[in-house]
């Protein structure tokens, strides 16, 4: 057995802030001890790491990531292996990323293609949602299945018309399926066939400029999207989980949802905290970089979500981390805006990007780590075992030095893209050590962790509904 001590730092948790020292023995956390108490120097460890100074916090949960995910023609830029990696440097030590069926296949192949593509290549733990593309009576039959071996939330697209859209029919009977089996739908609502008449007239019109992405994807029509959703899932009887909602009318929509006591939850995600319609018009094709769906709004917004988060109206915060390079991959848009592959990275960026939001005075540390570790873990059925720092947990932790100060850039990111969509944004606040289930995966700047260290977690299903 392996006992390791962190000594001196803060422990910060989404319920409270505690002076003390944290014993590991192997894998798992075992005891929390006030710094300098009898108990606490007692402990006697094969390694110590010393956190003064610094915060020490549950290692990140990012609920949503697309490693390698095939779209417009291409892939994610990264693999789990790469993807993992960059996560790891970033203090996020769990993802839980989407497995797709294919239109005309099963939920099976899909996971069984998903399995294989993460398994022995992830340095940290990783899970997975399902996309569901084609929505009919042996699919659902298969969701049933899924939700025994710990895919327990299903994400459906009101959007992308023949690729993974669902109409709202088949989005009530998955619903209906969820209420039942206790899987969590996830959706990502635009109204689809909507925005694409829009997009066909913005093109014959000869707007094909990576900004038009941003304007074609109306706020109304997010808005629309979402309410038509929590409808449809009052109907149904199940709750809801909006994804990366990006629009301040759309987080009202979730708000009003929540007033009713209805079981409706909402993500946003960095990009709409902290970047805007006036990234997507950059001159020249630097727009694209910007490109995502839901996509960037204009600037306004931003105050309505980080007061969603402080409210509680937007439970938690995910990258939605979907990466694409600028020179080979964006480029495939080049005169023509719907072409762009949809998607920004930023799985190593979250848990910087939310500090500094704690320094900046939008958030308080514990909702810091509530919305970007203890939520999605509990949203997604792995708590406690990720997302707190607690006698039982993993031992999935983060020193993190709270007063270094960092400026983000493709130079010196770890991720498998030639961009950042945060380029010379100076960061307040840096991960100094992380561990993964007790192992150091870096340190102090150095990287220790491997291909193959990560497992795949079951999950429960969703925590915040009694079932
Ligand atoms: O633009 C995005 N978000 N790409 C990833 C796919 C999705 O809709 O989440
Ligand atoms: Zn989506
Ligand atoms: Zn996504
Ligand atoms: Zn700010």
């Amino acid at each position: 057995m392996t006992r390791t001590v962190i000594r001196g730092g803060l422990v910060v948790t989404a319920a409270e802030e505690l002076n003390a020292d944290v014993l590991i023995e192997d894998e798992r956390i075992v005891a929390l001890a006030t710094t300098g108490s009898t108990v606490a120097q007692g402990w006697t460890a094969d390694r110590v790491i010393d956190a003064t100074g610094a915060y020490v916090i549950p290692g990140g949960v990012d609920a949503h990531t697309h490693m390698e995910l095939p779209f417009g023609g291409t892939f994610a830029s990264d693999t789990f292996e790469t993807g993992t990696r960059a996560a790891a440097w970033g203090g996020t030590t769990t993802i839980v990323d989407f497995a797709v069926q294919s239109v005309g296949a099963s939920l099976r192949e899909g996971l069984d293609a998903w399995h294989t593509k993460a398994e022995g290549n992830c340095a940290i733990d990783y899970g997975f949602h399902m996309i569901l593309a084609d929505v009919n009576d042996a699919s659902l039959k298969e969701m049933d299945l899924l939700v025994g071996e710990g895919i327990t939330s299903f994400k459906l697209f009101m959007a992308y018309p023949g690729v993974f859209y669902s109409d709202d029919g088949r989005i009530l009977r998955a619903m209906q399926r969820g209420a039942d089996n206790g899987g969590l739908v996830m959706m990502h609502a635009e109204n689809g066939i909507a925005i694409d008449v829009l997009v066909e007239q913005a093109l014959a019109a000869g707007r094909t400029d990576p900004r038009y992405h941003g304007e074609v994807r109306r706020e109304l029509l997010e808005a629309e999207a979402t309410h038509r959703a929590i409808k449809l899932a009052q109907v149904a009887g199940s709750p809801l989980y909006v994804v990366h909602v990006s629009a301040a009318s759309a987080v009202a929509e979730i708000a009003g949802a929540r007033d009713q006591g209805l079981p409706v939850f909402g993500e946003t995600c960095p990009q709409y905290l902290f970047l805007s319609t006036d990234n997507l018009a950059e001159p020249g094709f630097e727009g694209a970089k910007y490109v995502c769906s839901t996509p960037l709004r204009p600037k306004e917004h931003q105050a309505e979500l980080w007061k969603g988060l402080r409210t509680n109206d937007l439970q938690v915060v995910s990258t939605d981390h979907c990466p694409f390079c600028f020179t080979g991959q964006k480029d495939l848009g080049r005169g023509d805006f719907s072409k762009i592959p949809n998607g920004l990275p930023g799985v190593e960026n979250r848990m910087d990007l939310l500090h500094q939001a704690v320094v900046d005075g939008h958030i308080t540390r514990r909702r810091w780590i509530e919305i970007a570790c203890a939520t999605p873990a509990r949203m997604f059925g792995l708590y406690p075992r990720k997302g707190t720092i607690a006698p039982g947990a993993d031992a999935d932790v983060v020193i993190y030095d709270p007063t270094a100060v960092q400026t983000i850039s493709a130079e010196t990111h770890h991720m498998n893209v030639d961009y950042s969509a945060y380029e010379g944004k100076e960061i307040t606040g840096k991960v100094r050590t992380v561990l993964s289930r007790g192992t150091v995966v870096v340190d102090d700047g150095t990287y220790h962790g491997r291909a193959g260290h990560g497992r795949f977690q079951r999950r429960d299903t969703c925590q915040y509904l009694d079932r």
